[in-house]
């Protein structure tokens, strides 16, 4: 385990924001993870775990505790009770279904890759998200009309409250939209994922697709649907929309999209929102549109730009910290509230001692 002292979160976190953290210490077993909770123990601090730092806000104050890198490493095939390595597994093992394992440090986007390569659907439409597998489960990634709620089999994972290695099923990780017993609620931060599982079939997705995703088939008369295609075509939206976070700094979407019940839904479309409908008749509003209505697409706002391809994204592009974001969320916050009613929430996490 590696131990480094006083680091920059700026550092860590793609937002680039935020002041030291008083150790960092790198996971790359699950061996470590256990001597970063003895760590942390000892010196009684509390423990903040973090993968890519792709969601992340760091504060101006820093961090008083401990922030745990998760860097586990490793893609395998479930094959009964074993795991094979992938690059030593056979075709054959290679069924119609598989259920691909990955260690929590690993880059979800490797993940993807390997799945979509070999015809395996289930995660194509997530191509590109940035950040590591460990996250994936704590914010139940979303994208194009798959979320990782909808293939995942099983999280092994080190339970920090009862020092233990413990293996979750679906039912007990509570996922919704962005929101699972991960990352709300009294479990928040309990757990360090070791590995998830994910369950993928051969085979291809359906029309109609996602909004923006078939908007795209249609403009380019896409036919093939194949994980490997679907790969690419939300690559090249993805690439003309959402700014790479190693090139600039951001956090992708930084605010949710709305969910509203069918009352709700009916009132807001009587005002000229455009609402996206499920069959029950619960719809969902694009924030991104919100704030673009209120002219703040493309806008700088302390520091912070407003993108001018997706109204979701807050770039910094020379925030002088923290309080610089939290003016500019302000803003955008007051502005929808006050032309449409909605309060906007945050979507990425921040580092914080009494979360
Ligand atoms: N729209 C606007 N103006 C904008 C942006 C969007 O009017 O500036 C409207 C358009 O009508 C557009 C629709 O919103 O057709 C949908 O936009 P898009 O498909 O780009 O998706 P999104 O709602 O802005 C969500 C996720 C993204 C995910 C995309 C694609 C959240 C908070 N964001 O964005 O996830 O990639 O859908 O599925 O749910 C992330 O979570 O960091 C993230 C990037």
């Amino acid at each position: 385990m590696r131990i480094r002292e006083n680091v920059s979160i700026a550092e860590l976190t793609t937002m680039r924001l935020g002041g030291k953290a008083r150790y960092v210490l790198i996971a790359e077993t699950p061996d470590d993870v256990q001597k970063a909770y003895d760590f942390a123990k000892e010196k009684h601090l509390p423990v903040w775990v973090m993968g890519g730092g792709a969601n992340t806000i760091g504060r101006d104050e820093g961090y008083a505790g401990v922030i745990l890198l998760n860097r586990m490493k490793g893609i395998f095939v479930r094959h009964g009770d074993e795991l094979i390595e992938v690059d030593q597994a056979s075709s054959e093992e290679l069924g119609d279904e598989i259920i691909l394992v990955g260690m929590g440090g690993e880059i979800w986007d490797d993940f993807v890759k390997f799945a979509t390569d070999r015809g395996y659907t289930g995660i194509e439409a997530m191509s590109l998200i940035p950040g590591t597998l460990g996250a994936a489960p704590v914010q139940n990634i979303g994208a194009y009309g798959q979320d990782v709620a909808q293939v995942i089999e099983e999280v092994k994972a080190y339970d920090l409250k009862d020092n233990q290695m413990v293996t979750l099923k679906p039912e007990e990780m509570e996922m919704g939209y962005r929101h699972t017993r991960f990352n709300h609620g009294k479990d928040a931060g309990r757990f360090v994922i070791v590995s998830v599982a994910v369950r993928l079939k051969k085979g291809e997705l359906k029309p109609p697709f996602y909004n923006s995703l078939q908007k795209y088939i249609d403009e380019y008369r896409e036919t093939d649907f194949s994980p490997k295609n679907i790969r690419r075509m939300v690559s090249e939206i993805r690439n003309g929309k959402l700014p790479d976070p190693e090139q600039i700094a951001s956090a992708g979407s930084f605010f949710k999209n709305v969910y509203l019940s069918k009352d709700e839904a009916d009132k807001a479309e009587e005002n000229g929102i455009p609402i996206w409908r499920n069959i029950d008749g619960t719809g969902k509003v694009n924030s991104g549109w919100l704030i673009e209505a209120c002219g703040l697409k493309g806008q700088k706002l302390h520091g912070m730009r407003v993108s001018d391809k997706a109204a979701l994204v807050l770039i910094n592009e020379e925030a002088g910290g923290y309080f610089d974001l939290e003016a500019a969320r302000a803003k955008i916050v007051d502005a929808v509230k006050e032309k449409f009613g909605f309060i906007l929430e945050q979507e990425p996490v921040e580092i914080s001692s009494n979360a």
